[in-house]
């Protein structure tokens, strides 16, 4: 069997919805059952359902021998995976983001679930700062003086809006990515070849439509 490690989270639902449309999966099965292994008989498949940070490690320790995770956790994670497509869903940003008013050059202190991103674009500009590692919720730091910003996500921007904080800076677009585990890659490259076949199919499909 093939085990594909699947994020819970931000980007399950479009998860579910591919993997139903490829064929690949049941999005109903998946959701109704609280299961965290689930076996496709049909397709050979066996699911892991996992906390997005979590996926990288599975799949670079190969208990899971592909995985979809978002690019932000991929990135922070330095997983050493072999990332096979740009699945396009679950498109943000991350970026700096403050109290209306803060200037950039002002700021020290930065809460984050994002060290690896926030340290890296501080440094390009020079500047040494505070990490304050947060694990969620992070909007509510700058709001009690906790920090002076935040690096994290932003989709619709709905979340900094009606926490009255403004994007100061853009550090990265993210995306979805399938990743493989490179020796699964090297020993079942047929099957992993045809699941990229498959999903890649279907994504040019939706982009034509
Ligand atoms: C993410 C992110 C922001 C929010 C941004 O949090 O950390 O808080 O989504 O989305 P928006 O721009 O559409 O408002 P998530 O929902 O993953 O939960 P968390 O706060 O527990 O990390």
């Amino acid at each position: 069997m093939l085990t594909i490690a699947v994020a819970k989270g931000r980007i399950f639902e479009s998860t579910l919805q591919l993997l139903d449309k490829t064929g690949l999966g049941s999005r109903e099965d998946m959701l109704s059952s609280r299961r965290l292994i689930l076996n496709d008989e049909a397709h050979g498949i066996r699911y892991l359902l996992s906390k997005p940070v979590d996926v990288p490690t599975y799949v670079q320790h190969g208990a899971a021998d592909v995985g979809i995770v978002g690019k932000d956790v991929l990135y922070e994670a330095q997983a050493d995976v072999h990332e096979l497509l740009d699945l396009q869903f679950g498109r943000c940003k991350i970026a700096v983001a403050a109290p209306s008013g803060t200037e950039l050059s002002t700021v020290t202190r930065v809460a984050t679930k994002y060290p690896r991103y926030a340290r890296e674009y501080f440094r390009t500009l020079g500047r040494q700062i505070d990490i304050i590692p947060m694990h969620g919720s992070v909007e509510l730091a700058p709001l009690i003086g906790l920090a002076d910003c935040i690096v994290d996500i932003v989709e619709t921007g709905r979340t900094l809006k009606e926490n009255g904080l403004v994007v100061l800076a853009e550090l990265a677009q993210i995306t979805t990515r399938l990743v493989a585990n490179r020796r699964s890659y090297q020993l079942r490259g047929a099957d992993i070849d045809a699941l990229l076949l498959r999903t890649r199919t279907y994504l040019e499909g939706e982009t034509v439509s």
